[in-house]
């Protein structure tokens, strides 16, 4: 996939960023951006300096910096940057500093520099796996010792799950759009387990089925909305822990991992 096109993308979208909207053109479906963003600072600790990689219009950021001591946010959409750094003004962040920089490039001068590094849907905006893994080397290189690394992303083998419930209820297949490429739970899992230790794996389960079964069912032959009411309730549901945590963890096509870094 072509990196171009994907940073083009992004800085279209900067166009569509609206300050009063709930959907924001960085987390389309705002109430899994909150679940994420919850298990994101679930792991965060007020001593932390940490980086991001892909922090967009800081939608999510200027909840983090508060957790912390420190964050420099990265992004390559210099539209993007420009709307997350008059966010950060206006909110008076002063612990946050915005970098253009590409996660495939972090400088060599970030090595052995943070506490934490956090990736919210970056890395599935890399292109493909071998940008990925380099990624992921990286993130490795910038944390210091027993670093934790944070990030919820997309996985394609969740989402063929879904794709199969779906299918029963002659609902259409949800497709990965074009500028991602999702990780795989397995190649994902293997890889990183040369350079973090796993502390946590989060699913987002009971909420994709609710929105993504469960409500599309409801409202059919109408399209459901991401901002509905439905929607909000699916996210009490899963943040509140009412249906078994891992009842329905093959469908959450997204997943967010805690990972340590290994020392070696
Ligand atoms: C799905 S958005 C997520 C934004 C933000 N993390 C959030 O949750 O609202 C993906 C972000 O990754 C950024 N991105 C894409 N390719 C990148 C790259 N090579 N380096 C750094 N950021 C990149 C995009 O510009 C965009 O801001």
């Amino acid at each position: 996939m072509n990196l171009k096109f994907i940073k083009e993308y992004w800085n279209n979208t900067a166009k569509k960023s609206n300050a009063n909207c709930l959907v924001s053109p960085t987390s389309r479906d705002p109430y899994l951006a909150k679940l994420e963003r919850n298990f994101i600072i679930s792991g965060l600790k007020k001593n932390y300096n940490c980086l991001e990689i892909g922090c967009g219009d800081a939608l999510n950021t200027i909840y983090y910096v508060d957790k912390v001591k420190s964050i420099i946010a990265t992004d390559n959409s210099e539209k993007l940057l420009k709307i997350a750094k008059n966010k950060a003004n206006i909110n008076k962040k002063n612990n946050l500093d915005f970098q253009n920089i590409s996660a495939l490039d972090l400088p060599e001068s970030f090595n052995n520099k943070f506490n934490c590094v956090i990736s919210q849907r970056c890395i599935i905006n890399l292109g493909n796996w071998n940008n990925q893994k380099k990624t992921i080397r990286k993130i490795h290189k910038s944390l210091k010792k027993n670093g934790v690394f944070i990030l919820t992303e997309g996985f394609e083998d969740k989402l063929k799950n879904l794709n199969k419930l779906r299918q029963k209820f002659n609902l259409n297949k949800i497709n990965v759009a074009k500028y991602n490429k999702f990780l795989t739970t397995d190649k994902f899992d293997n890889y990183i387990k040369k350079y973090f230790i796993i502390k946590k794996i989060h699913n987002y389960g009971s909420y994709i089925i609710l929105s993504h079964l469960f409500h599309p069912l409801i409202v059919s032959p109408s399209n459901p909305k991401h901002e509905s009411k439905i929607n909000k309730i699916s996210m009490d549901f899963q943040e509140n822990n009412i249906l078994d945590k891992n009842l329905l963890k093959k469908y959450s096509y997204n997943l967010g991992y805690m990972l340590i870094k290994k020392n070696y």
